[in-house]
């Protein structure tokens, strides 16, 4: 059993991920903790209980945690949630649909506290899943370092290496929304990292979306946000489909065989204005011996088994 905190900005993948997660027999979701990414902090913590109303898991509880990048935001214009051209979300970050008001209230706690007190209290049995900006972990890591040796693992979808990014030629989303952040997550606790990057993710596209045209609330969600996400990528990348990258990362948590993975010295920038947040390989990590387990490599038969798998437990409600 993987004992899990899902690290998330839902965000149209995220909830597909949650979704995902939370029918994974596998998997023990502890609990979820949000982060701003692809809307505010806000909009991702409320859009985290309200999936979690609709899938009917309100035993999982909802931490709120940063609100805005660590420093990046000094440097840059904030990233602009309400621009329905640029976001592929959506300004409210699912579609702009509405869902009924959520009937469980989020934590008091904050996710920063969750993430270290779950870490110390259950060593090396932890796995954090990070599907959006890596500001919480960074946070918890310079507040508590001692979890980098006390998680057991975290998975973290992010980065571009070999690929071109999707903010820009360089750079990945959650990498570039707080580079600073996975600069520290990379530096603190590069042995515990398996990161799933665009390389792979992009891959992983899921065309299926008629299966979820049905007449209830939970179909009707999921239809609607794959349409919406699909139409997203007509217009901007050519073909109708949804990519499934936070919800492959889930999938790597279960099963890190779908993917070829290779250890590299990997770094971040934080320098260049033009490849912010940019990963790259960096040798004096390799002399620090910071190598980073990464996904590089999927074939056309495990991207097949992977959308069989996603597509099976969807339906299963
Ligand atoms: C990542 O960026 C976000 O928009 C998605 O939710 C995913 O986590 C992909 O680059
Ligand atoms: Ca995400």
């Amino acid at each position: 059993m993987i004992e899990c905190i899902i690290d998330c900005d839902p965000g149209i993948d995220d909830a597909l991920a949650l979704i995902f997660a939370s029918k994974l027999r596998t998997l023990k979701i502890k609990a979820i903790t949000t982060v701003f990414g692809n809307s505010t902090v806000e909009n991702t913590s409320l859009n985290a209980l309200k999936i979690l109303d609709l899938i009917q898991r309100t035993d999982i509880r909802v931490y709120r945690g940063s609100a805005s990048p660590i420093i990046k935001n000094y440097r840059f214009p904030a990233y602009n949630y309400l621009d329905d051209e640029i976001n592929p979300h959506g300004a409210n970050g699912l579609a702009n649909i509405v869902l009924p008001q959520p009937t469980q209230k989020l934590s008091e706690s904050n996710a920063i506290d969750l993430i270290i007190n779950t870490i110390l209290e259950n060593p090396k049995r932890i796995s954090i899943i990070a599907i959006g900006p890596l500001t919480n972990i960074a946070i918890a890591l310079l507040k508590s370092p001692e979890i980098a040796q006390s998680i057991k693992e975290i998975i973290i979808m992010g980065g571009a290496i070999k690929v071109q990014g999707n903010i820009n030629k360089f750079s990945e989303f959650n990498i570039w929304s707080d580079a600073e952040a996975a600069k520290i997550v990379f530096n603190m606790m590069s042995d515990k990292i398996i990161l799933v990057p665009l390389d792979v993710t992009r891959q992983i596209i899921f065309k299926n979306v008629e299966i979820f045209n049905k007449n209830n609330l939970y179909n009707k969600f999921l239809y609607n946000i794959l349409n919406f996400y699909s139409t997203f990528h007509l217009n901007n990348c050519g073909f109708f489909g949804s990519i499934l990258h936070d919800p492959f990362a889930v999938g790597v948590a279960e099963n890190r065989d779908y993917c070829d993975i290779r250890e590299i010295p990997l770094d971040v920038e934080i320098e260049d204005r033009n490849k912010y947040g940019k990963v790259f390989i960096n040798l004096e990590k390799d002399k620090e011996n910071k190598k980073i387990k990464t996904c590089l490599n999927i074939s056309l038969k495990n991207i097949e088994k992977f959308l069989n798998y996603f597509e099976k437990k969807l339906l299963n409600f």
